[in-house]
């Protein structure tokens, strides 16, 4: 119904996605004590049966140290090695995304992260865009980003993503797309799963990494290729009100890509009060045309794809 790949790595190998399954009693399912990665590739254009993967090495660096958080032992080499058995297993034709999960996989009760059994799987499906890429309507959420001290936010930690459920249910329930979370400090930290950018007198400003934000793969290749076209990048604290003069909104992620925010309204503000909408960013389709698209597969940056090429000598059979 998903469109998944026919093809899963679990327990230890390649196996058909039917017949991976977990018992109910599954640790994680209970404690959200599992960390995700989500990647996306899509076919290269240049070589059929090839697949050109967005930052490969760096999801593969942030699932491992995720599962170090949990306790776990998962390198960034044997996650590229189950990938590439994935997408050899599974010869994808379209754009795809794949979402590797490590997860306490014992069956006993008590929240613990030590003498435990860890274990890892990967499965795939076929997503084009996950938000509008026209631009999406967002609200200020009532609900805050944690704070590193409660968890690890450097990682993509599962538990932890009943606060993004939280308020993207809160959005799309009161008319919109998307939310934006404040932090702790009151700050604006990021979107249910995006990091966020706004730009003002020309120059971009995001929250920066001591913020509670989650360090996007995305946000860093933005800032990266912004800084070397020549704009001004600044990692910083971001009030609330600046999001409401800004000139664009727009946010990151490997889902959502680049996404421009056409409009954005302060949950519980008056009426009277201004709210804001994207004419601005509206008005300069070949700038921000420019950075979507330059999210995966850019040409003139060919150290952030990575090539899987599958062999005809697979074996995808348990
Ligand atoms: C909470 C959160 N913030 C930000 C992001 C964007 O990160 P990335 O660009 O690495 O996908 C994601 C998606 O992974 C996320 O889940």
């Amino acid at each position: 119904m998903h469109g998944f790949l026919p093809y899963v790595w679990f327990e230890g190998k390649c196996r058909p996605f039917a017949e991976a399954k977990l018992s109910i009693a599954t640790h994680a399912l209970h404690y959200g004590t599992a960390a995700f990665g989500g990647l996306r590739a899509i076919p290269d254009p240049s070589g059929p049966d090839r697949m050109l993967f967005f930052r490969l090495d760096r999801h593969a660096r942030r699932l491992s140290q995720s599962a170090g958080f949990l306790n776990a032992s998962l390198s960034s080499e044997e996650i590229v090695a189950a990938v590439d058995a994935v997408i050899k297993a599974n010869r994808p034709r379209a754009p795809i995304y794949l979402r590797p999960l490590v997860y306490t996989s014992d069956l006993g009760i008590a929240p613990r992260l030590h003498s435990i059994e860890t274990d890892f799987l990967i499965y795939g499906l076929e997503l084009g865009d996950y938000l509008s890429p026209e631009g999406v309507s967002c609200r200020f959420s009532s609900w805050t980003r944690q704070e590193d001290r409660s968890l690890p936010l450097r990682g993509k930690i599962s538990g932890a993503y009943i606060t993004s459920s939280l308020a993207k249910t809160e959005a799309v329930k009161s008319g919109f797309d998307e939310a934006i979370l404040m932090n702790s400090q009151g700050k604006v930290c990021e979107a249910s799963g995006m990091n966020i950018f706004i730009v003002r007198d020309g120059v971009l400003h995001t929250p920066g990494v001591n913020q509670d934000i989650l360090e996007g793969i995305t946000r860093l290749s933005v800032i990266t290729m912004a800084r070397s076209m020549g704009y001004e990048v600044v990692e910083r604290a971001v009030d609330k009100t600046e999001l409401l003069l800004a000139e664009e909104v727009f946010l990151t992620g490997t889902a959502a890509r680049i996404t421009p925010v056409a409009a954005l309204k302060p949950r519980n503000w008056p009426a009277s009060a201004p709210s804001w909408s994207g004419s601005a960013t509206a008005s300069r389709p070949s700038r921000k045309g420019g950075t979507r698209n330059s999210a995966i597969g850019s040409r003139g940056f060919p150290r952030v794809v990575r090539n899987i090429k599958p062999t005809a000598s697979m074996n995808h059979g348990p």
